[in-house]
């Protein structure tokens, strides 16, 4: 398995260009469930989490192609052969329940294996599942499956969410577009993502109103028809580029970045010290006086402080001036790298929800392992910062949601390399 291997302390300078959004283009490939018309996203990532969707969607009679060395897909669902979602697909990866809203309304039937439990949390779909089921979806749970039907088609209805859920909104926005009459979701995911989502479907022909806010309105369609769409840039592999030179020193913009994608999260690093400003080009983040100042940061759906981003911030914390407060609201268990980065030297109390970290001056490399994601790169983050050696292995998680780590950050002047393994 790969390693990466970062020696720290480089101030780091540059640009580092911003990939298509992970999780909006994880949610876009499943709409061309949606139509016999072909569907065309440009500005998609290269990652693995990418590949496994394609071969979801490949397993249920989806062509695929990928253009301009994966940037561009090509998804056509004029001939879909099947509506199983395999367990050993799903269980890869969460998001592969998002098929099942779209094959639903496209098919009348579906049958989606239940994702399970993930490191980061239990992650139930019950939200998924209740929405469509207000849609008229007939469900039943057998043999870790759900088993869907639509006998008389999606009807629009009105949904209420007991708690905002971003896959489930996105789930019940797809399906609704087909459904007969107007859906109204309430309680709705107001993320970038849903906003990406339902600008590719209504250029595909549905009707929708109010994304980006609480509640959205659909009003079905008989069918819709093909689109090109550009993934929106992602705001999480942003905010973790804009640590970059929070974290080392230095000036790095991030290219394509826009504030409003990362607001609540830009104006922590200005009150942390750290200048955050819009050019032309993107994001330009500087730190150039002494260490950062420790802040407080509660999780929150958008437009609050993204989960997405707490292990990338908590690193940057390890080594700010003072006492930080991190508290995670969304998941139960998404403190795991701060284990790792109490291994290099961190010092960081977790009781519950909340982890407690005192800065130290510097922190210092070490062996540590990457255990999701985000955990991963905050680890990357914090080698950058630290003195000496730092390996992290287990780095196939970070290639689902970061393309190219090494050369974009080497490309500022990090020292950090992959290490192949066999
Ligand atoms: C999306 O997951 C993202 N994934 C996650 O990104 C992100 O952390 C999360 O939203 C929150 O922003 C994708 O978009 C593919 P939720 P999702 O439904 O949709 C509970 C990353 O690192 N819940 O908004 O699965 C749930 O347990 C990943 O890129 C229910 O109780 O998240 C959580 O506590 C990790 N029942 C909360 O709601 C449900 O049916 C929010 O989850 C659904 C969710």
């Amino acid at each position: 398995m790969d390693q990466i291997m970062i020696r720290g302390g480089a101030p780091l300078h540059g640009e580092i260009p911003i990939a298509g959004a992970k999780n909006a283009c994880l949610a876009l490939m499943p709409a061309t469930l949606l139509t016999d018309a072909p569907l065309t996203l440009t500005n998609a990532p290269r990652l693995s989490d990418i590949r496994t969707m394609t071969a979801l969607l490949q397993s249920l009679g989806v062509e695929v192609s990928s253009l301009h060395r994966g940037k561009v897909l090509a998804l056509s669902s004029h001939d879909l052969t099947g509506q199983r979602a395999d367990y050993d697909i799903v269980r890869k990866m969460r998001a592969s329940i998002l098929v099942l809203g779209p094959l639903l309304a496209r098919c009348g039937r579906a049958e989606v294996s239940l994702p399970g439990g993930c490191a980061i949390g239990a992650r139930p779909v019950d939200l998924h599942l209740r929405a469509l089921e207000a849609m008229g979806a007939e469900l039943e749970l057998r043999d870790g499956y759900v088993h869907a039907r639509t006998p008389g088609g999606l009807k629009g209805a009105v949904v209420e969410f007991e708690k905002i859920s971003v896959g489930a909104t996105e789930n019940a926005l797809m399906a609704a577009t087909l459904a007969k009459g107007t859906t109204v979701l309430k309680n709705a995911a107001r993320e970038p993502e849903i906003v990406d989502l339902a600008r590719c479907l209504r250029a595909m022909g549905a009707q929708i109103a109010g994304e980006g806010t609480g509640e959205i309105e659909v009003q079905g369609v008989e069918r819709l028809g093909g689109a090109t769409h550009q993934v929106v840039a992602d705001r999480i592999e942003l905010g973790t580029y804009m640590l970059a030179p929070a974290i080392t020193g230095g000036d790095v913009t991030c290219l394509g970045g826009k504030l409003e994608l990362v607001a609540s999260f830009a104006e922590k690093l200005e009150e942390a010290g750290v200048s955050c400003e819009e050019t032309a080009h993107g994001i330009r983040v500087t730190r150039r006086n002494g260490r950062v100042a420790g802040v407080d940061v509660a999780t929150a759906p958008f437009p609050g402080f993204p989960t997405d981003l707490q292990a990338q911030i908590m690193a940057l914390l390890c080594t700010a001036e003072g006492e930080s407060r991190l508290e995670e609201t969304i998941f139960e268990n998404r403190f795991m790298h701060a284990p790792e980065l109490m291994r290099m030297g961190a010092r960081i109390d977790v009781q519950g929800g909340v982890a407690t970290v005192t800065g130290v001056e510097r922190l210092k490399g070490a062996p540590v392992m990457a255990t999701d994601l985000r955990a991963s790169v905050s680890l990357i983050l914090a080698g950058l910062a630290a003195e000496g050696e730092t390996m992290v292995s287990r780095v196939y998680h970070l290639d689902r949601g970061y393309e190219k780590v090494e050369q974009k950050l080497g490309a500022c002047g990090a020292h950090i390399e992959r290490v192949s393994g066999e």
